[in-house]
């Protein structure tokens, strides 16, 4: 007999979670990748193909690391939209935009990415980084962004990866077990942060997510595993015209 899987959270336990960690979670995650996660948004904002004028769309921004980057790629003639249900995670990302004004508009929006208040075809790019993992229906969160998006349009979608090797599980394992459920525990935070191993067990593979994509109705659905493979892009793009 299998050992039993924990019950999957619900969007209010997902909620409540985000925002009890919103103070800590920008330091934590610096913290917990070593800074590389900067370096694998980035990645996720050059595969968005977000360029100068577009209106792109950070999906569950938390508090807008990525959101940051598509502004500066899109400057001052075009716009970014941040999408979080966390009312926390994005009072601290309208702090930073304080502390640090750009000159692209930013929208901070409280919604939820199953329904998003955007209009279909809307969007000329779009990220969504660590939050696919998170929805509690990732098909219908995959089929609202592809409403969103315009014709042509794509998205990149940063999250953890099935690890390809026996080494690399290993590595994961050690990463979470070692690294990140300890740090969160000095910082009070253990049951919050015990989340990402079960998380990860439930979360469908790349070749599992390009088939999801194809299902919600994007053309063309590639799955890159990137940092040795314990993280992976999905870069996902829309050539249905909405009419
Ligand atoms: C792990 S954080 C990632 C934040 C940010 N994208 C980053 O990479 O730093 C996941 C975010 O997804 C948000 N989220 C999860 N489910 C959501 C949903 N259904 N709608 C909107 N936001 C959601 C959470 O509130 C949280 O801020």
């Amino acid at each position: 007999m299998g050992l039993a899987q924990p019950p999957s959270p619900t969007a209010a336990d997902i909620q409540g979670l985000f925002d009890r960690i919103a103070p800590v979670y920008d330091s934590l995650n610096e913290r917990l990748s070593f800074g590389l996660h900067r370096v694998w948004k980035r990645m996720a904002v050059r595969w968005s193909a977000a360029a100068p004028g577009h209106t792109a769309l950070d999906l569950c921004c938390g508090s807008g690391d990525l959101a940051f980057m598509l502004a500066q790629v899109v400057g001052a003639t075009g716009q970014v939209y941040g999408v979080d249900f966390s009312a926390a995670q994005l009072v601290v990302a309208a702090e930073r935009c304080r502390r640090t004004p750009l000159a692209t508009p930013i929208h901070w929006v409280q919604a939820d990415a199953l329904d998003l208040p955007l209009a279909t075809a809307s969007i000329d790019a779009a990220t969504l980084s660590y939050g696919l993992r998170n929805l509690t229906d990732i098909a219908q969160g995959l089929a609202e962004l592809r409403r969103v998006l315009k014709p042509g349009a794509k998205a990149a979608i940063l999250d953890f990866n099935h690890p390809p090797t026996a080494l690399t599980a290993q590595f994961q394992r050690w990463y979470l077990e070692t690294l990140v459920v300890p740090t969160a525990r000095d910082m009070g935070l253990t049951d919050e942060y015990a989340y990402i191993g079960p998380s990860l067990d439930r979360f469908p593979t790349g070749a599992e997510q390009v088939r999801l994509a194809h299902q919600a109705g994007f053309d063309q659905a590639i799955h890159y595993p990137i940092a040795a493979g314990l993280m992976g892009v999905l870069v996902v793009s829309n050539c249905h015209d909405w009419g």
